[in-house]
């Protein structure tokens, strides 16, 4: 990615930490801006998401490992970046988060947050938005934490109010335009009635197949495209 490249030019960055890694989306933005001579370790709580992950990166600079953001099992002063990208909004406890961020930064270390944003979405951006909704309502329901999208302003505040003096921050789509494809549209459908099958029995089972129905003819009417991304560069103070 072009911005992060440019601004990490000339700093000397050996390790990365990338924490929530899923499947592995960010390590490769990791990878292809810093590119074979930097360590990267991606941790994820999800066994499922390592063995994905795993598969799609046999590199031996890279590695996957076991573990939640709030309790990270590496010595103090260990890596020169810690990222998080579209994680920060899963954390159980979100100071927890950087103050483990914090601790296993080596001194003046950079921190990279990564979210999807609310705020000036267009309308196959907000199908993306009511599919992430209805997938964090549901978590909730089962006592999982998954908080709703936040704005571009609200990302800035919390990572401020966390101790991080932010240096660079943009906004960044993921996918450039609405994607109409008919498989692709079907199988964001069924993500969506997968979840409401997990609600049968349950009181909110009614108001939200409502909204499966509406979900059906928004992704027809308008598509589906992944929100705006906001990227936030910075140090611990
Ligand atoms: C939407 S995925 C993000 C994956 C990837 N980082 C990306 O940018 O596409 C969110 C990830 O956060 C992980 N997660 C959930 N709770 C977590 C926690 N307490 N600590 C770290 N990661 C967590 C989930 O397992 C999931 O893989």
């Amino acid at each position: 990615m072009e911005q992060l490249k440019s601004f990490f030019n000339g700093k000397s960055i050996k390790n990365i930490l990338d924490i929530g890694t899923g499947a592995g989306d960010f390590v490769k933005v990791l990878d292809d801006t810093f590119g074979d001579s930097v360590a990267i370790v991606g941790t994820d709580p999800g066994e499922q998401w390592l063995k994905e992950a795993r598969e799609r990166f046999p590199k031996e600079h890279i590695q996957f490992i076991r573990m939640e953001g709030e309790k990270l099992g590496f010595n103090d002063d260990s890596f020169d970046v810690v990222s998080i990208s579209n994680a920060l909004h899963h954390l159980k406890d979100i100071e927890q988060g950087f103050s483990e961020m914090k601790r296993v930064l080596k001194p003046n270390g950079w921190v990279v947050i990564n979210e999807i944003s609310d705020g000036d979405l267009n309308e196959a951006q907000e199908n993306q938005k009511m599919l992430h909704h209805f997938k964090s309502f549901v978590d909730r329901l089962h006592g999982i934490s998954h908080k709703k999208t936040w704005t571009k302003e609200e990302i800035v505040d919390i990572v401020k109010e966390n101790g991080v003096d932010v240096q660079l921050s943009f906004p960044h789509e993921k996918m450039k335009k609405a994607n109409f494809d008919e498989v692709f549209l079907d199988e964001r459908y069924q993500m969506m009635e997968n979840l409401l099958e997990e609600l049968q029995g349950r009181p909110e089972h009614e108001k939200m197949a409502d909204k499966l129905a509406l979900f059906r003819e928004r992704l027809d009417k308008h598509g589906f495209q992944m929100a705006t991304q906001l990227m936030v560069v910075g140090q611990f103070t």
